[in-house]
């Protein structure tokens, strides 16, 4: 889960010009824009939460864990992938939610391939592949598998 390059903000229009697959939950404050989750669907009953952010102004308010559950609740006949290198989205979120975190080698199938193909836009397969001993070092991967695969 990232926010993606050159997304500074919670603008919608630029979020979905990078994102047009996305399936985006907005959540405001005193009438304004204050974060935005988004997930993807692949496979054929998987989806990733792909990104979740709020505005840093109305952090630390429990909308984060608002959107965040939200979109689990959209997501609840759906297996589900999170990557973060967030400790919030870690420790608060993901863990305390009952997903399961596993390295890169542990994922489904389905999830690593899907995974492989995002990437694509940014990094060379092979630099992401080569060390089967210390891959992806960088992120940690989540699922929670509510639907048989
Ligand atoms: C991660 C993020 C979405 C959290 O949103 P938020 O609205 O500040 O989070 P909440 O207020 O709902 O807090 C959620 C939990 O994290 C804890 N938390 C929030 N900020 C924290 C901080 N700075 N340090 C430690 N814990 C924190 C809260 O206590 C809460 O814990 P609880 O559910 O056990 O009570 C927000 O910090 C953000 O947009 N960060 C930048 C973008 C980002 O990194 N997104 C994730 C990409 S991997």
């Amino acid at each position: 889960m990232q926010a993606e390059p050159g997304f500074t903000g919670v603008d919608l229009d630029e979020y979905r010009s990078y994102n047009p697959s996305h399936n985006i939950t907005t959540i405001r404050a005193d009438k304004e824009l204050a974060g935005l989750a988004a997930h993807k669907d692949f496979g054929k009953n998987w989806a990733e939460f792909a990104t979740l952010i709020i505005l840093s102004k109305f952090r630390g308010q429990g909308l984060g864990k608002r959107l965040w559950q939200e979109t689990l609740h959209q997501l609840s006949y759906k297996n589900i992938f999170v990557i973060s290198a967030n400790p919030i989205v870690k420790n608060r979120m993901a863990l305390s939610d009952n997903f399961r975190q596993r390295t890169f080698w542990q994922l489904p199938r389905t999830v690593q391939g899907y995974f492989i193909r995002q990437k694509v836009r940014w990094r060379n397969v092979k630099e992401l592949i080569s060390s089967r001993t210390a891959p992806m070092g960088e992120f940690d991967f989540f699922v929670k598998t509510n639907h048989k695969e």
